[in-house]
Order: C-alpha cells, then structure tokens, then sequence
C-alpha cells in the first residue's frame, strides 16, 4: 500500500529557465517544454500508480500549471490545492531578471557559485521600488513585512518551508493523507534537506531537475524510508529514465559555467 508517500516535483522548465535568467519570486510561466515535462513528470506518476489526497503548491504559476498538469494526468483534478506562498522559490534579490551567464561575465564564476548555492550567503537585496520587490505585488499583501523578503539564501528560505512542513503538511501526511508538493529548485533543496539531513557542504552540489518526480515513502515517525534506487544524498526515487534524470540535473548545474577568456592576443 501508499503508507505516507508523498511526491515532490520541481515545476517544468520556465520562461526564464529558457533565457537563463535569475528567476526566484519572479511570476514567470513555463516554457512550452516545460509544459510538456510537467505533463510527463504527471504520466510518470500516474504509471508509478501514485494517487494523492492532497496537493500543494507555491504562489507562483509555473509551479502551479505543474502542479494542475500532474492532477490531470493522475486523474486527480477534483482534490483540494493548497497554494502556499512559504513554498515559492528562493528570492534572488538583486539578481533578479539578470542573464546568469552575463554574471558569471561580471562577477566571475565563484562569486555566481556563491550566490548560487552557498547556504546563509545572501545574494544583493532588491531594490524596494523595484517591480521585483514583492511589497510591491498585491498577491502578497497579506504577508507583514517581515515575511517580505528583499533577498533569500537558503538557510533564510528553509526558514520558512520547515516550519510550513512541520506544522502543515506533515501532519496531513502522518494522518494517512498521500501528498503531492509541485514548488521549486530551491524551495525542494530546502525541504530535501531536512528529509534527508543533508549537511550544507553536501547541500551545494545537489541540483533539483525540472519536471522529474521525486518520491518519498515516510514511517510512521514522519522518518524518510531509504529507497533502494535513491540517488545520494537523496533517499527519496526519482520517476523515469535514469538517464534523462541525469541529463535535467547536469542541465541545472550548467546554466552557469566557467568561462574561458580567450588568452590568445
Ligand atoms: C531561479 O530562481 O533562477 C531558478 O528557479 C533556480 O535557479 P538556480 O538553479 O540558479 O538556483
């Protein structure tokens, strides 16, 4: 049986996944590929024979879209949707909007890295006239401006997906309710983390690929159950061809790469 199973998936590849831009927060849609692999992460679950009581999802409509994808293709169109806003994406601040590549460019790569995947590094913070500062976006009038955030690392994002996991979704899973969560890179490397108790040196390598089903099969003490074709440090399984896996992750990580100046005069 599905005891306590619950199902991450990373939103398809977006708008801005395509043009390589720092995303976070932004309320960019999903590429037409992208719509096409949440469709796909949806049949994979559906072959798997998973079926979920409940669904949550962020704010933001590329994860959404993902979310309603997987619902249509496992035949699940009727069960509630949570949109939780503590389950967006990393906020990238500043850099939201910019061409990762063309930072890599100005800043170099290390410091991209950095900003990238370090745990409690902030990224520039945004500025608060800026259409890219969510004090500025009805949809989130009812957060107080504590909650606002003008710029996120992840230690600041687990902040808020942990206490959401605890006190939300976890219950619902550990009252025999299967859960499906389609959010984000980040926001997903937040949650892994505490599923799978990922140090932070670990933490920087790991990429979340786009649309790719991840499932974890929980005990009763709401305790990750290793599967046996888990990829580490994840112990949760990824749906599908494990090549494709592959290739999604490898095509995360590439988005910014070390760029060779031409020495030659
Ligand atoms: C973004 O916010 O740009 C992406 O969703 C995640 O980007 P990253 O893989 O560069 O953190």
């Amino acid at each position: 049986n599905q005891k306590h199973t619950v199902v991450l998936i990373r939103h398809g590849e977006s708008q801005w996944n395509l043009e390589n831009r720092f995303t976070g927060w932004y309320n960019i849609q999903l590429s037409s590929k992208g719509e096409i692999e949440a469709a796909e992460g949806g049949r994979l679950i559906h072959e798997a024979g998973y079926t979920f009581d409940i669904a949550y999802t962020s704010f933001l409509k590329r994860a959404i879209k993902t979310c309603w994808h997987t619902l249509e293709q496992t035949g699940l169109m009727h069960i509630p949707i949570v949109n939780a806003w503590q389950l967006n994406e990393r906020h990238y601040g500043g850099l939201t909007g910019l061409d990762k590549q063309e930072t890599v460019e100005k800043h170099g790569i290390d410091q991209v890295m950095v900003w990238r995947r370090s745990y409690d590094i902030l990224p520039p913070p945004v500025d608060k006239k800026s259409e890219f500062y969510p004090g500025n976006d009805p949809m989130y009038k009812s957060l107080s401006p504590e909650e606002l955030p003008v710029t996120e690392s992840l230690a600041t994002t687990l902040k808020r997906v942990l206490p959401y996991w605890e006190k939300v979704i976890s219950p619902e899973i550990e009252s025999g309710k299967n859960v499906l969560i389609a959010a984000h890179g980040n926001s997903l490397r937040a949650l892994v983390k505490h599923l799978d108790d990922i140090p932070e040196d670990v933490l920087t390598g790991l990429n979340i690929p786009t649309g790719v089903p991840l499932v974890y099969e929980l005990d009763d003490n709401m305790k990750v159950i290793p599967h046996k074709d888990a990829i580490a440090p994840l112990q949760g399984r990824y749906l599908g061809d494990l090549e494709k896996v592959k290739a999604r992750i490898a095509g995360v990580a590439k988005q910014t790469k070390i760029v060779f100046v031409d020495s030659t005069p």
